[in-house]
């Protein structure tokens, strides 16, 4: 039998990604920190990192956290806002030649809804990403951690863009199907699953307990079983993010249901990752004989 050639760009809704695997927002600055280090050929796309209405300086230091498999982040959405990122960061962006993804948040519903109005005048911006799911801010307007606040921030923005709108899920849920199929029924043309775990740090030097959102490969387990569950039970495509660190996690989650993978905290310790998650794709779909990821998406789950 011919082997064919593989192909390994997604479209996912109609997002055309370069690659399947994407960076975390957060890790990768708008794009431009980790030039030097990582090959970008190997991502699907560029996220950026959260940006809100107005500069934000973020939370006070300390505010990351080293654990013994993963972090612990509070940074709080620290960003130049959207106007300095329009006119600093944007114009280099589109000259990289990738998608760009563009991650949006904030505390009120009006000011994410100001921002996305600017961004959504823009040359170069493939998708937004809503970014309700920060655990690290305070903020009772807007979460991801309840399924009618997620369905009014979804379809409020829903109205103001037609570009591809990724809703960014909360792990800190009893159900994370509620919210996934909330953003959905909202207009979300695809989820992202998730964002970073509710923990607690104490700091013996200082004598001092922090709280922070927990990434890295610990999440792994019960992240992929988000995706393993939003997958039955919600139709559109998922991006599995968190707790990613090597070409069999990355393969697990799209047989859990991914349609792309996010890589975030292990993207930083090890620069070459998205090099290796992609060439071990190819192997395995060579092994198969099949051309695309698509044709192993959810292959190890049922749709309900
Ligand atoms: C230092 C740091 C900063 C982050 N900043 C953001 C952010 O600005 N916006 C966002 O949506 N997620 C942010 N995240 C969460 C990541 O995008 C990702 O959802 C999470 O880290 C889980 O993936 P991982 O285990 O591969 O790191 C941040 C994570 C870390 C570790």
């Amino acid at each position: 039998m011919a082997e064919k050639t593989i192909d390994l760009r997604v479209k996912i809704s109609r997002l055309w990604l370069d690659t399947p695997i994407i960076p975390a927002s957060g890790v990768f600055g708008y794009g431009d920190e980790l030039v030097d280090t990582i090959d970008y050929r190997f991502l699907g796309a560029i996220v950026t990192k959260t940006l809100t209405w107005t500069e934000t300086p973020g939370n006070p230091q300390p505010r990351i956290w080293e654990l013994e498999n993963g972090l612990m982040n509070s940074i709080g959405l620290q960003n130049i806002g959207v106007k300095r990122f329009c006119e600093e960061k944007l114009p280099q962006l589109r000259r990289m030649g990738k998608p760009v993804i563009v991650s949006v948040g904030g505390w009120k519903l009006d000011d994410i809804a100001k921002s996305i109005k600017i961004l959504d005048n823009q040359q170069g911006i493939s998708a937004f990403e809503l970014n309700l799911s920060c655990p690290n801010i305070k903020t009772k307007q807007i979460t991801a951690e309840n399924s009618a606040s997620v369905f009014k921030a979804v379809k409020a923005i829903r109205k103001l863009t037609r570009k591809t709108l990724i809703a960014k899920l909360s792990p800190n849920v009893a159900d994370i199907c509620e919210t996934g199929k909330a953003a959905e029924e909202a207009g979300a043309d695809i989820l992202c699953a998730g964002n970073t775990f509710k923990g607690l740090y104490y700091d013996w030097r200082l004598e001092k307990f922090y709280t922070g959102g927990i990434s890295g490969s610990m999440i792994f387990p019960m992240v992929c079983r988000g995706v393993f569950e939003l997958y039955k039970k919600t139709s559109i495509p998922i991006i599995g993010l968190g707790g990613i660190n090597s070409e069999k996690r990355a393969l697990e989650m799209v047989f859990a249901g991914a349609s792309a993978i996010g890589i975030g905290t292990h993207l930083v310790i090890m620069p070459n990752l998205a090099e290796r998650i992609y060439k071990f794709f190819i192997e395995y779909l060579k092994k198969l004989n099949k051309s695309r990821l698509s044709s192993i998406v959810g292959m190890k789950n049922e749709k309900e």
